[in-house]
């Protein structure tokens, strides 16, 4: 099945799946990772059924998102969610220009694309210079079966088990290696710290 075909195959479930507490507080959580950047311009790559940019506009009601997506069922998702301008693109693709945003946000996104250099350049290059990129990414060393994985709410645990299968298939970081390919990329400073449970890194860049 094509990326696209399998996004649009399951935007329904991803979006029953990622509607929780703990998966929208991360979300908040990682809009704390660019708290000088006051009504910021916010890219929100695979922004899904929008649970992300919801999560980012509770925390951050200042910044101003845009969402994109590859994936025209998860974009309909997140338009019934919430009244966000949503793009249609491949985010190795980007129809923005040079140095229009401040943030560049992708929540579970990046581990699922297969160029993934791609995705890193085009958000480089749509950043300003005093702009950030910021993720969240599976952990390669996560723990699997206990701690946050078998904790908390029903949902949130089905989101874990899911998503560590997704991830098993599609690829998870080490620190190192998320730094590293965030410097590869062109950005002059990167940082990965733990986060959900240990389960995921946040990583945070400047160009
Ligand atoms: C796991 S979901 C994450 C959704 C949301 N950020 C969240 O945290 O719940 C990943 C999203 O990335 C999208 N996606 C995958 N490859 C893409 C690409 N190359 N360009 C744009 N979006 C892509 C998928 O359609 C999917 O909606």
């Amino acid at each position: 099945v094509k990326p696209r075909r399998f996004f649009d195959l399951t935007a329904p479930v991803y979006r029953y799946i990622t509607w929780q507490d703990v998966w929208r507080d991360n979300c908040a959580e990682m809009a704390g990772l660019f708290p000088e950047l006051r009504g910021a311009r916010v890219a929100d790559l695979g922004i899904g059924p929008g649970v992300s940019a919801i999560g980012f506009l509770e925390a951050r009601p200042d910044v101003r998102v845009i969402g994109v997506d590859l994936s025209l069922n998860m974009l309909r998702e997140a338009q019934a969610m919430c009244a966000l301008p949503l793009v249609q693109a491949d985010a190795t693709r980007l129809p923005f220009a040079d140095a229009s945003f401040d943030v560049v946000a992708g929540h579970s996104f990046l581990y699922l694309v297969p160029d993934r250099r791609g995705v890193l350049a085009e958000a480089r290059r749509i950043l300003r210079p005093s702009g950030r990129l910021v993720l969240l990414e599976p952990r390669a060393d996560g723990p699997w079966h206990r701690g946050a994985l078998m904790s908390g709410p029903l949902r949130f645990r089905f989101s874990m088990v899911a998503w560590r299968m997704a991830s098993a298939r599609y690829g998870r970081f080490a620190e190192a290696e998320l730094r590293d390919s965030l410097l590869r990329a062109g950005f002059a400073r990167a940082e990965v710290m733990p986060t959900l449970g240990r389960m995921a890194w946040f990583a945070t860049a400047t160009p």
